[in-house]
This record gives C-alpha cells, sequence and structure tokens, in this order.
C-alpha cells in the first residue's frame, strides 16, 4: 500500500456547461487524480459522457485521468478511451465474461488496468486477476449516480480485498458517497484512494473545491493513525 491517500474527485458532479473550467478548477484545488464516469444507459441506468469528453479534457491537466467504464460490452471502446489519453480504464467485474482478456488489453496499450465491483460481487470474481491489475475498485454506491448514500457493507469487502492484495503494488479505490463522514473508515479498511463527487464539487468552485478535498483528506487520515500507533508501539 502506498502511503499517500490520493483523492480522485468525479467529474459528474461537475457543471456540465463549464466542463473545462470545473477540470482545471478541481485539478489547481488539490485533485491527484480526475475521475471520469462513463455511462452507457444499458450497464447502468444512466448515460453521462464518452471518449470525446475525454479527449477534449486531456489538454487541460496534466493530472492522471481515472475512467471508469460502466458499460457493457466494454472490450470495443477499450481503445477508444486509450487514444483519447485515459491513464487508467477500469472495466466492472460484471461487465462481460472476459475480463483477464480486458485487462491485458489495456495494459497492452500502455494503460494502467483498473477492475471493479458493483456491491453485490464477491470478491472473489477477481482473485485470478491480481496479477493483470494495477487498480481495483470497490463500488460503496451501486453505480450509475452520484449523490447516493455510502454503503457500509462494503467496509469488509474493502478489507478483505486488502488482504488478497498483499505486497501487489495495486491501488485500491472507493467510489460513491465519499465524504469527510465516512472516508477514514474506508481508509482504516485498507482503500489508498478515495473518489468523491458532491462532497467536491459543493459551492462556488476555486477556494470551495480547496476546502471540501481538504476535509476529505484530512478525515481519511484518521483511518491511517491505528496503523501509525501499532508500528510505532512495535518500535
Ligand atoms: C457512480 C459513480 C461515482 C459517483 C461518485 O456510479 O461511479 O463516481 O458519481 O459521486 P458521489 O461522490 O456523489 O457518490
Ligand atoms: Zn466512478
Amino acid at each position: 500500500m502506498t502511503d499517500d491517500i490520493l483523492i480522485s474527485p468525479s467529474l459528474l458532479a461537475a457543471d456540465f456547461a463549464r466542463l473545462g473550467e470545473e477540470v482545471a478548477s478541481v485539478a489547481a484545488a488539490g485533485a491527484d487524480w480526475i475521475h471520469c464516469d462513463i455511462m452507457d444507459g444499458h450497464f447502468v441506468p444512466n448515460i453521462s459522457f464518452g471518449a470525446d469528453v475525454i479527449k477534449a479534457i486531456r489538454p487541460l491537466t496534466a493530472k492522471p485521468l481515472d475512467v471508469h467504464l460502466m458499460i457493457a460490452p466494454v472490450e470495443p471502446y477499450l481503445e477508444v478511451f486509450a487514444k483519447a489519453g485515459a491513464d487508467i480504464i477500469t472495466v466492472h467485474a460484471e461487465a462481460g465474461p472476459h475480463l483477464d482478456r480486458s485487462l491485458q488489453r489495456i495494459r497492452t496499450m500502455g494503460k494502467k488496468a483498473g477492475v471493479s465491483l458493483c456491491p453485490a460481487t464477491p470478491e472473489t470474481a477477481i482473485q485470478y486477476v491480481l496479477d493483470r491489475v494495477d487498480l481495483i475498485l470497490v463500488m460503496t454506491v451501486n453505480p450509475g449516480f452520484g449523490g447516493q448514500s455510502f454503503l457500509g457493507s462494503q467496509i469488509e469487502k474493502i478489507a478483505r480485498i486488502r488482504n488478497m492484495i498483499g505486497d501487489r503494488p495495486i491501488h485500491l479505490e472507493v467510489d460513491g458517497g465519499i465524504t469527510p463522514d465516512n472516508a477514514a473508515s474506508a481508509v482504516a479498511a485498507g482503500a489508498d484512494v478515495l473518489v468523491a463527487g458532491s462532497a467536491v464539487f459543493r459551492g462556488h468552485g476555486g477556494l470551495d473545491y480547496a476546502n471540501n478535498i481538504a476535509a476529505i483528506r484530512n478525515a481519511a487520515k484518521g483511518g491511517r493513525a491505528p496503523a501509525v500507533r501499532l508500528r510505532s508501539a512495535a518500535g
């Protein structure tokens, strides 16, 4: 696990009429990555935006674009998202029968490969692809919409996945309903990347976004405190 806790604001909660400004603003406000939610109205019951939007925002920031594909089938679209400028491409374990192939394909294109699990999917769904991934994304809401409440049932799954990861250099990302109130519990369970949409894009841009990101980051650090205490107790 990396020492840093990374914050990946979800553009789903941004003002789409001013998307370019919102990307620049949240990047300057301290975002580590930019989370881009791609929804197809089929795998999830909502439609967001596609690869042309990724291409349009790519020149606006040097931050990694963390692209979460909630689409099925996913395989035919991997190349277009890679070419549009995604850095991390995450596919859902539930999106099709050939997860192993999709993950290999993402890495072959020189991108970081991520796999995501819906709340009802057990961690065993990814036990045979652990050596193919750079990131595991645990959904802490049912995918499709921003602004939903965090599902506490996923905390145990996050902890189990952290154990499964062992020493592998894999990020463990949580997505859905993250706020300063639950960030520490997600981190204590083993998450090191926090996606947040509505908890970041509230207020009036710049300074508000910086405060919102700082509040999540500071709260999240509380989730690391027990481990730090244990380490120092052990000498
Ligand atoms: C849900 C998306 C999330 C979500 C995050 O399908 O994958 O990224 O929009 O938004 P909040 O933080 O508002 O739940
Ligand atoms: Zn997402």
